[in-house]
């Protein structure tokens, strides 16, 4: 294990009836709230509404910046940095998904910082402060809501980048599971592939002594691989959308990674394929893991033999250890399917014309990935073997 220091902020409020807890943490920071959603489903599912009036209620003026994209722009931050400076905001309220929690990270931090946003996120300047953040999630994914990176789009350069600093962590998060009823079987399929992708991004390392992260990483994925087919028959049910949300929670908020060093390879690949095409961040991610999987199986055997078993119970007996890492593999692609998440790139009608740009992209800080380096013909193979 190597050596670590972990701080999280984050404070946390999950479960029934959480939202009244704004009342409790909207005063700690102001009056003039900046309010930022997405196209529109916290209007439709009545969340808006509940917002809206608890902060009305506590005296708050409200500012709005509504229409962030899935894929959040640099376009929509520079409008929601302009927004806090116009309008004196003391405190962002980011109510929807990783999108709209991201997109707010970057105007927390764009509206303390003199230059161009965009800077922070091409690493030519460092964060050194952040209007306070405070979100209310609405789709079970990401962990934006108690991390401190964020992924935003430049949709003129093409490029779609992650970015983190220690004043990007929301000061509050507020997670009921019933805010995560009215996502649809798509969207619900994504955010389970993005929350055991994060899992991956962290369990696939050559530590050997991790015994205990280990178990908080299959543990996780067996949860997910429980759960997922019994949500996904009724999207309503309140325990299983607890647990998901639960899980995408404790996936990516620094829990898993003390002590281990971690791979995101495979997270680099899809922003790539993101950046050109614009594609559900979970879709690309269930085409593109088991193909990453595949071509680094002999960088350590042991390991994929590891995740086979405890996570597919798959048998060895009779088997080399190589058969046994690749049907756990085999496993995770037929899972996958399972749940009705794409399995080619061809599903988004993406094929090889757009390869070597997409490699440009995943290429912009060179060779990348720590439990394989890899170089630009490994990109290119991974995504060939995704078409
Ligand atoms: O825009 P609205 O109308 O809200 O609709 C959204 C959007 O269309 C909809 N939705 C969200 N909650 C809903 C709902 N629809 C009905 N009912 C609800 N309760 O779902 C769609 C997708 O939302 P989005 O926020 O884009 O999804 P997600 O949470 O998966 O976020 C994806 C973004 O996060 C980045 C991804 O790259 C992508 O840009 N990531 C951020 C990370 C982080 N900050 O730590 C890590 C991740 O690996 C990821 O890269
Ligand atoms: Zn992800």
């Amino acid at each position: 294990m190597h050596a670590f220091t972990f701080h999280n902020p984050t404070t946390l409020h999950f479960g029934q009836n959480q939202l009244q807890k704004l009342s409790v943490e909207v005063p700690k920071y102001g009056k003039h709230v900046l309010l930022v959603y997405g196209g529109g489903s916290i209007k439709a599912n009545g969340l808006y509404t509940q917002v809206t009036e608890l902060l009305k209620g506590l005296g708050a003026t409200i500012t709005e910046l509504a229409g962030v994209e899935p894929n959040p722009r640099l376009t929509t931050v520079h409008r929601g940095v302009e927004l806090c400076r116009s309008n004196s905001i003391d405190l962002i309220l980011a109510v929807g998904g990783g999108s709209v929690i991201d997109c707010a990270k970057a105007i927390a931090v764009g509206a303390k910082y003199d230059g161009d946003f965009w800077d922070i996120v091409r690493r030519k300047a460092v964060a050194t402060d952040a209007l306070p953040l405070g979100t209310v999630l609405t789709i079970a994914a990401t962990g934006s809501e108690m991390n401190s990176g964020s992924v935003i789009t430049n949709w003129e350069t093409k490029e779609k980048l992650g970015w983190g600093s220690p004043h990007a962590f929301p000061k509050f998060s507020i997670l009921d599971p019933a805010f995560t009823v009215s996502l649809p079987a798509n969207q619900t399929v994504y955010g389970i592939v993005d929350i055991m992708s994060h899992v991956f991004e962290q369990y696939f390392h050559h530590d050997a002594s991790s015994p205990v992260q280990d178990g908080f990483c299959e543990t996780i994925l067996r949860t997910v691989i429980d759960t997922a087919p019994h949500l996904l028959e009724d999207l309503t049910n309140l325990e299983h959308r607890g647990t998901i949300l639960y899980c995408g929670t404790m996936a990516l908020n620094g829990v898993l990674s003390m002590g281990v060093r971690g791979d995101w390879a495979t997270h680099n690949l899809e922003h790539a394929v993101s950046a050109v095409h614009d594609i559900p961040h979970g879709g690309g991610l269930a085409i593109l893991f088991p193909n990453w999987m595949t071509h680094n199986l002999d960088a350590n055997v042991a390991r994929f033999k590891q995740f086979a078993q405890r996570v597919f119970d798959i048998d060895a007996a009779g088997k080399t250890d190589k058969q046994v890492a690749e049907e756990g593999i085999a496993a995770l692609r037929a899972f996958f399917t399972r749940i009705g998440a794409p399995a080619r790139l061809a599903d988004y009608d993406i094929d090889n014309t757009t390869f070597e740009s997409m490699a440009d992209k995943a290429m912009i800080y060179g060779d990348f990935g720590n439990f394989r380096k890899l170089t630009r013909d490994d990109v290119l193979k991974i995504y060939e073997m995704s078409l």
